[in-house]
């Protein structure tokens, strides 16, 4: 088991680096303490704009995929299940950043990308149009996570149980955005400039 164990230790500690955090801290602000508080794309697209944004997705998707495929090369179909799980644990709560990091989506996406990028891709393109429909990311993440278990089920059926985890995973961490939602009170997304909500 030895080997397992280092590999999920190093899935987890690749979803500790947080771009949103760093990226932030580069722009003389803590991200946890602008816009919405969450140290992921969505809020550094708000507070810092597209660039940062960018940077920001493109580094979170990469670890989740790095993290993944590493571990299929490695180990068997449970091994990669283990390493999607702990690189998005590790994004959410990473100890190096005392536990306050994303909402997991970019990372779960590139993790999804490693696993089948069909499903990725139809997850990903689904959070795009609803999140550009409504003009709130939020709800785009949350109907790509509910629907990703349903695409896995016709692309991939043997990871369906970490797909039916992520679902969970995303919606506890939109908790907050779904109360928002709930009571109509999620703001639209505006772009760049946005140090305080
Ligand atoms: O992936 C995060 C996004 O769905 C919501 O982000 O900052 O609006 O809470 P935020």
């Amino acid at each position: 088991y030895l080997p397992l164990i280092i590999m999920v230790t190093f899935a987890y500690l690749i979803g500790n680096i947080s771009p949103a955090t760093l990226i932030g801290r580069f722009y003389g602000i803590d991200i946890k303490k602008s816009g919405s508080g969450n140290a992921g794309t969505t809020n550094v697209l708000r507070v810092l704009g597209t660039k940062a944004a960018i940077c920001t997705l493109l580094i979170d998707v990469f670890k989740g995929f790095i993290a993944v495929h590493i571990a299929q090369g490695r180990f068997n179909n449970l091994g990669a299940m283990l390493a999607f799980a702990a690189v998005v644990i590790g994004h959410i709560y990473p100890v190096v950043f005392k536990f306050k990091g994303g909402k997991g989506v970019a990372t779960f996406l590139g993790a999804a990308m490693a696993l089948n990028w069909p499903s990725m891709f139809a997850a990903a393109l689904i959070a795009v149009v609803v999140a550009a429909a409504s003009k709130k990311m939020s709800l785009g993440s949350i109907t790509a996570a509910m629907i990703y278990p349903f695409l896995m089920l016709y692309y991939y059926p043997k990871a369906l149980p970490i797909a039916i985890i992520m679902t969970f995973i995303i919606l506890f961490t939109h908790r907050g955005n779904i109360k928002r939602l709930m009571k109509g009170e999620e703001k639209e997304l505006s772009i760049g400039s946005k140090i305080k909500e």
